[in-house]
């Protein structure tokens, strides 16, 4: 029988990333997959943040992986901790380990983190209050040959420690990101080599747009299992390139198709797409959330919800249930309140459009890193 819940130590890294192989990438070796696919999550900097429980032979049976992480949402910095990885051996299963950890882990995380991310909407998640979430706008576009305009370079990126600086500069313009340092970038980059990135048959390969040698736009582009689509799993920069370089992505890869997210605030974007005469579809974020300290979120979101409604939050009660009140100056319309609500029912409020509708970044995967 396994016991308490434990945190990783440096020399635990090593079996927790062969366990979520067993689960995961259980074609491959186990230790070759996730933690390539994974490199700061699987890293003994992050050793503490792997949480797991062993058998009575010391042998980790359960893990939940969490990685620290900062938002940028359109002005707003939040505070927030991904969960991924998160895998019970078969033979270990149905006896409440995983909910064991992840009840430990956010006892742990609630006062340093506003919210929690999970990328996978399972009752597992559901009993513990998390909710689904979010608006992106998916967008479906017909590989063909245009290339880029004139001045403008193409080309697949196969050195990514000569072109990690200026990939992590147009990382950076993106209004709605992780915040990502110049570690991570290259750690992102070097991931999408791993052997069945994203549990993909086909490699993923990088493509930059640049002018005059400086980028101006990326793609990661990972093929579909038929080979008939390029997902754009990761993109930045200058709107303009997108399209040529999903051309590109498109047909090295041979696919008729290239599909993204983008964020509904991305007028730009959005425009171009339109004189393409490209429908979008909407979709909610891969994943689902929870508060976990609503005093945080309401302080990190107020900057940009003055700007937006002239008025800030206030958390006026704190038994258990939450009271929301605005406070402000101005009587611009605001999203009406919910009445006093549980942190977990409070998340759809504010990420959802029964509420604020506050954007969030794409969390499928989170962040990949
Ligand atoms: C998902 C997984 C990690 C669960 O591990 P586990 O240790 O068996 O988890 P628990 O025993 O805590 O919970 C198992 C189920 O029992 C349910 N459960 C647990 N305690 C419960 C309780 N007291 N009352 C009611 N249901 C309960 C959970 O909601 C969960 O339901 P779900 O499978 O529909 O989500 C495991 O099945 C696994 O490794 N699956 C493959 C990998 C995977 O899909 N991971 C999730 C990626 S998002």
């Amino acid at each position: 029988m396994a016991s308490e819940v434990r945190r990783g130590r440096p020399e635990d890294v090593k079996i927790l990333g062969e366990l979520s192989d067993r689960v995961f990438r259980p074609n491959l070796t186990p230790g070759t997959g996730m933690p390539y696919e994974f490199p700061r999550l699987f890293h003994a900097a992050n050793a503490q943040n792997l949480y797991f429980v062993a058998d009575d032979q010391d042998r980790p049976v359960s893990l939940v992986a969490t990685y620290k992480s900062v938002l940028a949402a359109n002005g707003a910095l939040i505070s927030a901790i991904s969960i991924g990885s998160v895998a019970t051996l078969v033979e270990h299963r149905g006896y409440g380990y995983a909910t064991q950890i992840l009840e430990a882990m956010m006892r742990d995380a609630r006062s340093d983190h506003s919210l929690m991310l999970v990328s996978g909407g399972r009752n597992l998640y559901l009993r513990l209050g998390c909710v689904p979430f979010g608006h992106l706008i998916r967008v479906d576009w017909p590989v063909h040959s245009e290339g880029p305009g004139r001045g403008i370079l193409i080309r697949e990126v196969e050195d990514f420690a000569k072109d990690v600086a200026e990939l992590h500069r147009v990382y950076r313009s993106e209004p709605c990101r992780y915040l990502r340092t110049s570690e991570e970038m290259a750690a992102f980059l070097q991931a999408t080599k791993a052997e069945r990135y994203r549990a993909r048959p086909h490699p993923t390969r990088v493509f930059v747009a640049e002018s005059a040698g400086r980028a101006l736009a990326y793609v990661v582009a990972a093929p579909s299992r038929d080979g008939s689509r390029v997902d754009l799993v990761e993109w930045a920069g200058d709107r303009a390139q997108l399209m040529a370089l999903a051309n590109r992505a498109g047909q090295a890869a041979g696919a008729k198709r290239a599909e993204w997210l983008l964020q509904p605030d991305d007028l730009t974007l959005r425009g171009m797409l339109a004189s393409h005469g490209i429908a979008e579809h909407d979709e909610a974020n891969e994943g689902t959330l929870l508060i976990l300290n609503v005093k945080r979120l309401v302080d990190e979101v107020n900057p940009v919800l003055r700007e937006r409604t002239g008025q800030g939050l206030k958390v006026v009660s704190d038994d258990g249930k939450f009271v929301l009140s605005w406070s402000g100056e101005t009587a611009n319309a605001v999203p009406q309140l919910p009445g006093p609500v549980s942190v977990a029912s409070m998340g759809a409020w504010f990420f959802t459009d029964s509420g604020l509708n506050l954007p969030l970044p794409d969390t499928a995967g989170l962040n990949f890193v």
